[in-house]
């Protein structure tokens, strides 16, 4: 059984329906996240979850239970906001030590407990800080101990990392992911960044508008999105228009960017037709480039021009054009020291890939 059931969950703010008859299920020690654009109704959803907003309709239920109409104190889990909401008049062992306090624990596990979960977010030796004596960073993780101390069920985290620095963001993900592997809680958590979601979650849940529009692990969502909305919202993608020329078996001829053609092959067929007219989707990394044909077999090779390029430090990518003025982008590792000015501007290159390491999309 789940421990967390969404049941056809629906809420309107006026005309605006907001979360669009959304059904989730979620299992004990999942990382789940609700990721999309703002305005998409990830926070709405999880201040369902958290009974700060009523549905309209639908029902949520905990470990079998139905809490949908339970008032957010009587629910056995916690919330942590972007903004860190700590007692400020309360020492960070204070702090940490609340939620057990109203439970009515004995004092001296009150301690261990709590030392514990100090020890896990690297905090013991500022026990007798003040909130305003912490940086963001380690105010942040006295808000996430806190909500771990008394074990809730549930964890639910709407962008608690987005006033935190890139590179102490990145610090705290790895120990988002251990705190979490350590104490068993699953959580759910909100975020509008796709880096973060990818590299965090067990499962994914895109939305779009009130609506769920790919549900998966990282790695399916990310290599098999389903739409164009997917394909575009999450990394970089190549989004070419394409038209199936002839299908046969498993296999879809296309012609795509009106001057390309290639097979691709897909699970099943017949959910296609010849004429048919959609997107052929290809990440940047899994195109490739070279001033020489390759030899390789199995790729589809194709000439395009140079047109330049943005060195990130760890890749390059660079823009190309087709013949026809269409332009992509393929994106290459800096393995090497002087891979930036491999390809020079202006200059015609082989460009090849495997057509199945991309997807045709029909929406
Ligand atoms: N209490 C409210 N009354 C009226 N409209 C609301 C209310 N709360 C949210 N909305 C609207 O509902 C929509 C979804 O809001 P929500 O806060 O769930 O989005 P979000 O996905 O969390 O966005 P963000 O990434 O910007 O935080 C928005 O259009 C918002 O303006
Ligand atoms: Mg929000």
């Amino acid at each position: 059984m789940a421990l967390l059931e969404i049941q056809q969950v629906d809420k309107m703010f006026g005309d605006n329906h907001v979360v669009n008859n959304i059904s989730i299920s979620i299992n004990q020690g999942e990382f789940f996240t609700l990721l999309g654009p703002s305005g998409c109704g990830k926070t709405t959803l999880l201040r369902m979850i958290a009974g700060f907003v009523t549905p309209d309709s639908g029902k949520i239920l905990l470990d079998g239970k139905d809490i949908t109409n339970l008032a957010p104190e009587d629910r056995p889990l916690h919330t942590i906001f972007q903004s860190y909401a700590l007692f400020p008049h309360l020492t960070v062992f204070d702090n940490v030590a609340f939620p057990l306090k109203m439970a009515k624990w004995d004092k001296h596990k009150i301690s261990a407990q709590v030392m514990e979960l100090l020890e896990d977010v690297k905090l013991v030796q500022f026990v007798k800080r003040y909130p305003h004596e912490l940086s963001g960073g380690q105010k942040q993780r006295v808000a996430i101990a806190r909500s771990l101390v008394d074990r809730p069920k549930l964890l639910l985290l709407d962008e608690p990392l987005s006033a935190l620095d890139a590179r102490l963001r990145q610090h705290m993900h790895v120990e988002l992911v251990k705190l979490q592997e350590e104490t068993g809680v699953t959580f759910v958590y909100v975020t509008h960044d796709q880096q973060e979601a990818l590299a965090l979650s067990s499962r994914i849940a895109l939305l779009n508008q009130g609506h769920i529009v790919q549900l998966d692990t990282p790695a399916v969502i990310y290599s098999k999105p389903k739409t164009h909305f997917v394909a575009d919202f999450l990394g970089k993608c190549n989004l070419f228009e394409a038209e199936i020329l002839a299908i046969k078996d498993n296999n879809l001829s296309l012609k795509v960017a009106d001057c390309l053609e290639f097979d691709m092959a897909v699970d099943d067929a017949s959910a296609f037709h010849v004429g048919q007219i959609g997107w052929y989707s290809i990440r940047p990394e899994k195109l490739k480039a070279s001033n020489e044909r390759p030899a390789e077999n199995n790729v589809f090779i194709f000439t395009a021009n140079v047109n330049g390029y943005y060195y990130y430090g760890d890749g390059t990518l660079y823009e190309f054009n087709l013949k026809n003025g269409v332009k992509f982008q393929l994106m290459l590792t800096n393995s090497k020291t002087t891979q930036a000015e491999f390809m020079k501007e202006e200059s015609d290159v082989y460009v090849y890939f495997d057509p199945n390491a991309g997807n045709f999309l029909v929406e």
